[in-house]
């Protein structure tokens, strides 16, 4: 299987090559091993969150984010919406984007959420650990919020949803 991986790779490289430059043969094999090293260089490359101030983020029904780190510039607004992508019913797989000071105990404040069904599971008690929130939304729907983070650091965000910690949760960097 290899090897056949390797031919496949070399022909298309030699009719790169041919069809690029159709001069001395020198040049053809130079040109066909950095085509050969470009296809195979190209498959493997780590995803990192670019600085941005529009973040778009999705919860599904299997009550994960598809994304868990953000990077954003300090003192800079930033739009940020949240869609669910699933089809369940916000009172059985909700999902909002919670983001918390720093320093705030995520779990005791997602302990605290679990008691705030009538405020979308965002206590009133704790509303000084909170920068920003969206809705709460269920399948199909989306929010739209804006916030300006001021100091620099990594910031927790969470769905506070009950039970829904444990998979939804990220952390935004300020820089
Ligand atoms: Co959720």
């Amino acid at each position: 299987m290899k090897k056949i991986l390797n031919n496949t790779v070399l022909v298309f490289a030699l009719s790169f090559a041919l069809s690029s430059c159709g001069g001395n043969s020198e040049k053809e094999s130079t040109a066909a091993q950095s085509a050969a090293a470009t296809v195979e260089a190209e498959p493997v490359k780590p995803v990192e969150p670019e600085m941005s101030n529009v973040l778009a983020l999705e919860g599904n029904d299997q009550m994960q984010y598809n994304q868990t780190e953000f990077k954003i510039a300090a003192g800079r607004s930033v739009t940020l919406t949240l869609k669910h992508t699933g089809t369940l019913e916000k009172n059985a797989m909700g999902h909002n984007f919670v983001l918390l000071k720093q320093g705030t105990d995520m779990n005791a404040f997602a302990k605290k959420a679990m008691e705030a069904k009538d405020n979308d599971y965002i206590p009133k008690s704790e509303s000084a650990s909170v920068i920003a929130h969206t809705k709460l939304l269920g399948g199909g729907e989306s929010d739209t919020i804006t916030f300006t983070v001021t100091e620099k650091g990594t910031y927790d965000f969470i769905c506070s949803f009950p039970g829904h910690i444990s998979m939804m949760k990220g952390k935004l960097i300020v820089e």
